[in-house]
């Protein structure tokens, strides 16, 4: 792929995931699609599995490191600064779990709109250490409250977590003002990039963002079962892990077998969260995926998707359904969601039914919390939205719809 249009190599990216000539895909904010050269890529490991050649030291060893630096590039992080993880949830108890709470600490977060997953996190940590999670309400367009959690932060605060992008209404966190905050107030920011990793642009080190948990299988369009976890690496260093394989300590050019002193020194950055073998197979293809997201550039990815969903804003506007997505500029992304703060009770049966008329043309949307999210990721094109607003304007309630009121 080297041509510089942008067009072109988005229509070039397409090509490349079978997963969009059948249907129209807009649920990549509940999994994206994966393309064929990376099924390919993690079929090569298996492959050689089956034959007794899948060395761990081996090929797939160097993929995996190659793939570390690769994802270190996509948010502007050194390669020490990354280890993998499970999933999103994984990558956000590590940093939780590894913090030097004292009975008395906080740490704040926005309930309403936050992934549960990384809130169950915080109340382990109140349930074993006797921490405080401090709860803060969103914004009244349901985005990140950033001005409400300054206000929050005290001497006893040592976590702010937050999406980038938040999964139940779409709205982007203004994350460069809050990781200015939490720097200067010596607050650790922990950011779950679920959401956007992958779509929207972020320089973790520019954001001031001190983690970042992400997984593979949404906007890297890679597998489930592998995941990144960014660590800045000056915070890495005062961390302990809390659990510790041989890849976590530095061993210097011994062999891993070798039994190491019972002075053991950690690895450096974010390494030291790394514990034993990777998920090669999932690796080789997060490989291929990475490299198409490149191909194409963050940049160029993230203002096609944003422009699709201002596209499938302004459509579902003028046809008069509700949005609770898309009023504040600022928060807004490449997520449309449809529906209601509080759904009137008539509201629920009408985007159910909304969702099952999309269902019957092939066109794949998310329902999530009595609402309908459109998602898009760099294989949507502007076809797409207008055969999916012209499906909701053929929807026989479409006026019940539109003429109903929170
Ligand atoms: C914002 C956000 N965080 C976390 C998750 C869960 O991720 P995982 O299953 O990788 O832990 C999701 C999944 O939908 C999500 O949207």
């Amino acid at each position: 792929m080297n041509t510089n249009n942008s067009t072109e190599r988005l229509a070039q990216a397409r090509a490349l995931f079978p997963g969009v000539t059948s249907q129209i895909y807009l649920e990549t904010s509940a999994r994206g699609l994966l393309p064929k050269v990376a099924l390919e890529a993690a079929m090569h490991f298996y492959e050689a599995a089956v034959r007794g050649d899948a060395k761990e030291t081996g090929e797939a060893y160097l993929a995996a490191e190659r793939v570390r630096e690769k994802f270190a590039r996509l948010i502007g992080a050194a390669p020490d600064e990354v280890t993998y993880t499970r999933n999103v949830s994984e990558g956000l108890n590590m940093i939780v779990a590894s913090l030097p709470w004292q009975a008395g600490d906080n740490a704040i977060v926005c309930r309403d709109i936050e992934h549960p997953n990384g809130v169950y996190s915080l109340y382990n940590m109140r349930d074993r250490h006797g921490i405080e999670v401090r709860m803060v309400d969103a914004t009244p367009d349901l985005a990140m409250p950033v001005d409400e959690i300054a206000k929050r932060i005290d001497s006893r605060t040592r976590l702010v977590m937050m999406s980038s992008v938040t999964f139940a209404t779409g709205a982007r966190t203004e994350l460069a003002r809050m990781g200015k905050i939490c720097r200067e107030r010596k607050v650790t920011l922990l950011v779950d990039g679920a959401q956007s990793v992958g779509a929207l642009d972020l320089d973790v080190h520019a954001t001031q963002v001190d983690a970042l948990a992400v997984g593979a299988s949404k906007y890297l369009c890679g597998p489930y079962g592998l995941g990144f976890l960014f660590v800045r690496r000056e915070l890495a260093e005062t961390l302990r892990p809390a659990y510790l394989g041989r890849f976590s300590i530095n061993l210097g050019n011994a062999h891993e077998g070798v039994q190491g002193s019972e002075k053991y020194q950690l690895m450096p950055g974010a390494q030291r969260f790394d514990l034993g073998s990777a998920n090669y197979p999932a690796s080789n293809a997060i490989d291929a995926s990475l490299d198409i997201l490149q191909s194409v550039g963050i940049p160029v990815i993230e203002n096609h998707v944003t422009a699709l969903a201002g596209h499938m804003d302004a459509g579902l506007r003028e046809l008069g359904i509700p949005l609770i997505s898309g009023s504040v500029a600022r928060h807004r992304a490449h997520i449309v969601v449809a529906g209601w703060k509080n759904p009137p009770a008539e509201g629920a049966a009408l985007i159910a039914d909304l969702s099952r008329h999309f269902a019957e043309r092939q066109m794949r949307v998310s329902e999530r919390l009595g609402r309908l999210r459109f998602s898009f990721h760099l294989y949507n094109t502007s076809d797409e939205v207008d055969a999916v607003l012209a499906a909701v304007a053929e929807w026989p309630k479409l006026l019940e719809l539109a003429t109903l009121r929170a």
